[in-house]
C-alpha cells in the first residue's frame, strides 16, 4: 500500500530529553528519499502536534500522563484516517509511548475489516510496566501493558475498545532488559518473547520464523521498531541503551524476513534520540534497515 509518514516529536514518555528530535533525524538521514528510491508511493505528512515536555517527576506512578494521552490521541486519529484510506501509516518517534495510539488504531482497523493482527515488537525492553511496578514512571515502558488493558483508563480506553489488543497478538524480539516485577507480569500474561539468549541459542532466522509463523493473506502485520533493540555500539542514539543487542547482520535479516512475508501494514520507528547520537548514525542505520524492511535485497529473489 502507499505509505504516509508522520513525525511524532515527543519525549514526554521518556526519562531523558531528545527523542523529540528523532523524526527530523530520520528525515535528515534520508528516509523519504530511501522509500521513493524503492519505487514506493510515499507522502511525508509532516509532524503531529502535541503538548511540550513539562519535565516533571512522576505523579501517581506516571510521568506526564496528560501529555502522553494528548500525543496518543493525535497518533490514533492520524493512523485511523490513513488506514481507512488503505494507506500504511509510518510513525516516526519520538518515544515508544506513541505505540499505544498507533496500535490501538491498527487493532480497530483489524476489527472493522475482519483482519487478524500480528504485532512484531523489536525492542530491548518488554514495555509491560504498570504504575504499580514501574521503576521510573516513564510511560514508554508501559505501552504493551496499556494496549492489553492494563493501565490508566485514558490510555487503555484510547481507541474505544478495552483491551485494544490481546497478549497473544504480540511477538517480542531482542528482549534483554525486563524490570523485576515486570518479569512476573509478562510471565503471568504469557507474552511470547524471543529474548537475546534465545536468539543466541537458535539464531535469528529460527526466532523470526517462529515469531512470524501462521501469517496469511488476512494478517495485518504491525512492526514496532524500537531502535534500542540494536546493539548500542551500532545504535548509540537512544535514551535507554542496553548492551548485548542485535548486530547489523541480525537486524538486516529480521527486516528482510518481514519484507518477504508481504504482510507489513503499519510501522513505528521509535526512540531515536539525536541528542545522544554520534553524528546521525542511529537514524542513518534505521533508514538502512527500513530499506530492507521495504524489500531492498542484494539479489533478485523469488
Ligand atoms: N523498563 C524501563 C522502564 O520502564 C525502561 C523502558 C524503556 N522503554 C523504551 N521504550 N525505551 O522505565
Ligand atoms: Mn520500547
Ligand atoms: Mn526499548
Ligand atoms: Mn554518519
Amino acid at each position: 500500500p502507499p505509505v504516509s509518514i508522520f513525525g511524532v516529536p515527543t519525549d514526554v514518555g521518556a526519562g531523558r530529553r531528545g527523542a523529540s528530535m528523532g523524526p527530523e533525524g530520520l528525515r535528515v538521514a534520508g528516509l523519504v528519499e530511501a522509500l521513493l528510491g524503492r519505487g514506493i508511493d510515499v507522502v511525508d505528512r509532516g509532524d503531529l502536534k502535541g503538548p511540550k515536555n513539562p519535565w516533571l517527576g512522576p505523579a501517581g506512578g506516571y510521568r506526564h500522563l496528560d501529555e502522553v494521552v494528548a500525543w496518543n490521541r493525535a497518533v490514533l486519529e492520524a493512523s485511523t484516517v490513513e488506514l481507512a484510506q488503505g494507506r500504511m501509516p509510518v510513525m516516526l518517534g519520538g518515544d515508544h509511548c506513541l505505540a499505544i495510539g498507533s496500535i490501538a488504531a491498527v487493532a480497530n482497523h483489524c476489527r472493522a475489516t475482519g483482519k487478524t493482527l500480528r504485532v512484531l515488537w523489536l525492542d530491548a525492553h518488554t514495555d509491560f510496566n504498570t504504575s504499580q511496578i514501574t521503576p521510573s514512571g516513564n510511560v514508554h515502558g508501559m505501552p504493551v501493558a496499556c494496549l492489553c488493558g492494563i493501565g490508566p483508563e485514558p490510555l487503555t480506553g484510547l481507541g474505544g475498545h478495552v483491551p485494544a489488543t490481546r497478549v497473544s497478538e504480540f511477538r517480542q524480539i531482542g528482549i534483554r532488559s525486563v524490570d523485576p516485577d515486570e518479569k512476573r507480569l509478562v510471565k503471568t500474561h504469557g507474552l511470547d518473547i524471543y529474548d537475546m539468549r534465545y536468539i543466541d541459542e537458535v539464531g535469528m532466522r529460527a526466532a523470526v520464523q517462529q515469531a512470524l509463523d501462521g501469517l496469511d493473506e488476512t494478517t495485518h502485520l504491525h512492526v514496532s521498531f524500537d531502535v534500542d533493540v540494536l546493539d548500542p555500539t551500532i545504535a548509540p542514539g537512544t535514551g535507554t541503551p542496553v548492551p548485548g543487542g542485535i548486530n547489523y547482520r541480525e537486524a538486516q535479516l529480521v527486516m528482510e524476513m518481514i519484507a518477504d512475508t508481504g504482510r507489513l501494514g503499519s510501522l513505528d520507528i521509535v526512540e531515536v534520540n539525536t541528542a545522544l547520537d554520534h553524528g546521525n548514525a542511529t537514524a542513518e542505520l534505521a533508514v538502512d534497515l527500513v530499506e530492507s524492511l521495504f524489500g531492498k535485497s542484494t539479489l533478485m529473489r523469488d
